[in-house]
């Protein structure tokens, strides 16, 4: 092992491009802090075209990086280019985190384990329902498909702007998902409960397109992957229909602790103090 490791503990990264507006430096930074380890967490940002010569360059033997997380656009090409992706990066055909081990690059991807912990963490009891209805068919919206199938629930609604590429996360996550125009929205959200948006309508204070979210279960949970601003305008319209909301920041914050927990060693916990920086820095 590289010297400086053992002197300064293991070194982790975030690549993409750009990266400079990435938030897990933050995260892992406090966690460091927090549990006393050595080590650090940079970004590092890596053009596309350099991206193959980055992955490969992890695996020399003088490689400063123990693993790392990446983000956008390198996702797919960290999947296709890893020596181990596992089970869950393979289907979503996208990895966000990897690490060394026995001189193989292993990759997953965190994003539904966050989506899901932070319901947890959240709303206790969100996923004691069948039905389900995510709004957008982009990366994000296949992490959560893959979430809620693995937890249980039995219909998927996935409505989307362009209904062939919900079409195509039917065909690709099998028959519990079923694909929707715009139009089917009021229809599908009959008795459902939980609802989804993974589009970025709402971001950065936007005022997303007015939804009635009374045909939803009355005991339904809406929650966002935007987490800018923490309660975004569908939140807002939810929230006043009477329905219980979950923000998105929780899903970006669990989903950096699998990484963490195999870089460093620790399990980290995502705490008030932790949130609170980041809402700080938003
Ligand atoms: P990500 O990987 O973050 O999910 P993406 O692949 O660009 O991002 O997907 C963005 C999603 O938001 C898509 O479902 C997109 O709809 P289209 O497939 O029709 O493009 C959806 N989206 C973005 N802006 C939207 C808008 N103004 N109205 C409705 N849907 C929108």
């Amino acid at each position: 092992m590289d010297d400086s490791r053992e002197t300064f503990g293991p070194n982790a990264f975030v690549t993409g491009f750009p990266v400079r507006h990435s938030r897990s430096p933050l995260i892992h930074g406090y966690w460091l802090k927090k549990l006393g380890l050595r080590g650090s967490y940079r970004p590092y940002e890596v053009a596309p075209a350099d991206f193959a010569a980055f992955m490969g360059s992890l695996k020399d033997q003088s490689s400063q990086f123990i693993g790392g997380n990446v983000t956008i656009p390198h996702k797919e090409m960290a999947c296709r280019l890893a020596d181990r992706p596992d089970e869950l990066s393979q289907e979503l055909g996208a990895s966000n985190t990897l690490w060394l081990a026995e001189g193989k690059l292993h990759s997953t991807n965190t994003d539904g384990q966050g989506f899901t912990a932070n319901l947890d963490a959240r709303h206790p009891g969100w996923d004691k329902h069948d039905t389900v209805v995510i709004l957008g068919a982009g990366g994000a919206s296949r992490a959560v498909i893959q979430a809620v199938r693995d937890r249980g629930f039995r219909e998927i609604h996935v409505v989307n702007r362009t209904a062939a590429r919900a079409q195509e996360l039917a065909d690709r996550f099998g028959e519990k998902v079923h694909a929707h125009p715009m139009g089917a929205l009021a229809e599908v959200m009959k008795g459902a409960g939980l609802f989804v948006n993974t589009t970025s309508l709402g971001m950065d204070g936007e005022t997303a397109p007015a939804i009635d979210f009374l045909p939803l279960d009355e005991n339904a949970v809406v929650t966002d992957i935007v987490y800018v601003p923490l309660k975004t305008s569908l939140l807002k319209q939810a929230e006043e229909q009477g329905f219980v909301i979950v923000d998105g920041l929780g899903m970006l914050l669990h989903q950096a602790v699998p990484g963490f927990e195999k870089w460093f060693g620790k399990r980290p916990v995502v705490d008030d103090e932790l949130r609170a920086l980041i809402v700080a820095d938003m």
